[in-house]
């Protein structure tokens, strides 16, 4: 028999910052009325539960509890943060395998429940393990999501909004690509309402475009070794983001996110996964939206294709543990 769906049910496996963050950030969203918290340290996932829950009266009532593979088999949305994070000076790409081994416990779990949902891939390197999700699950490409760069054009809105003096939902831009070092900022297509971004810059003082465009890329791809130097892991933002991704699913908005996804020819690159928009809603991923690029960004996205494709070739997906 085919598993239902409880649409406003999630789950989150893994507890750490990321996971707890996450499930702080659900339980105010009030997306959910049932949010299942699963960890290989059980207690870790009943304290944040517990201390979780203790919000419900200022928020609004739901269930929140640590549970089983059972308990989440019918989830809307199963977002999985379980995994090694980055310590300081290492890259997300050293994470590779460790998490893949990790993935490897978790997502026949997952697939021998005949789960129906949405997969929401956030632990690193993000890419690989959307890519390494799907190849192990089986499930249908719509239904596997990375959260890509969902985070990282979020941190290039807010640097132009503080740069340019404006509201960061005016700002209309993209980090598409690896999450990760070879990540691209899609400065052709940036616009604030409608205005070319030189014009708008312009507008308010500011001519020296590419050392401003260049310094601003790289502070926003080195963000999160920033933070992870002072405060050992990001966590916040991409709670924010993982919520914004759920919101569109919920509710079927579809909205156009950064997220990743299996590439099929788009700007040439085929069988890996990395970040470009698409639009996402109730079935996930409901198409790509291969947005202009000028031929610099196009190669640049190639080449950031190949980094990741040359570390899923040295994958054995064929090992899962069961
Ligand atoms: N995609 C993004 O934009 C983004 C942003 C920040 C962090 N991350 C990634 O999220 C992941 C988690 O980061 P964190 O700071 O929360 O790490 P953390 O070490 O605080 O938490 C990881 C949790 O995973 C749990 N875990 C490990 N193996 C498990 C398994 N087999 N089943 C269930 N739980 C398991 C651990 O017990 C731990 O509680 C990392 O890979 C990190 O790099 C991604």
């Amino acid at each position: 028999m085919t598993q239902t769906i409880n649409p406003r049910k999630a789950a989150i496996i893994g507890c750490g910052f990321v996971g707890s963050a996450t499930a702080f950030t659900l339980m105010q969203s009030r997306l959910f009325s049932e949010l299942v918290l699963l960890d290989a340290n059980e207690a870790k996932a009943d304290g944040e539960a517990k201390d979780i829950a203790h919000g419900i009266p200022f928020s609004g009532q739901m269930k929140i509890y640590a549970g089983t593979y059972d308990d989440i088999a019918d989830s809307a949305i199963i977002i999985i943060t379980a995994g090694a994070n980055q310590k300081p000076g290492e890259t997300r790409l050293d994470l590779v395998h460790k998490n893949v081994a990790i993935y490897k416990s978790i997502i026949p779990e997952i697939s021998k429940r005949d789960f129906q949902g949405i997969l929401l891939i956030v632990s690193n390197p993000v890419d690989i393990l959307t890519y390494t999700a799907l190849k192990l699950s089986g499930f249908p490409e719509n239904r596997v999501i990375g959260s890509g760069t969902v985070l990282d054009t979020a941190r290039l809105k807010y640097a132009l909004s503080e740069h340019l003096g404006v509201d960061s939902r005016s700002v209309h831009s993209f980090i598409i690509g690896e999450h990760g070092d070879s990540e691209i900022a899609a400065w052709s297509s940036t616009n604030v309402s409608g205005i070319p971004l030189n014009t708008f810059c312009e507008m308010r003082g500011h001519y020296n475009h590419d050392a401003a465009m260049d310094r601003i890329a790289e502070e926003v791809k080195n963000s999160a070794y920033d933070i992870i130097s002072k405060k050992q892991a990001t966590y916040y933002g991409i709670a924010m983001s993982v919520k914004r991704i759920c919101e569109c699913i919920i509710r079927n908005e579809r909205s156009i996110l950064p997220i990743s996804s299996m590439m099929h020819g788009e700007y040439g690159i085929s069988g890996i996964s990395l970040s470009m928009p698409a639009i996402v809603g109730l079935n996930g991923i409901e198409t790509h939206v291969p947005i202009s690029l000028d031929a610099d960004e196009a190669e640049k996205l190639r080449e950031s294709a190949e980094t990741l494709k040359k570390i899923a070739a040295e994958l054995d997906l064929s090992t899962a543990i069961s």
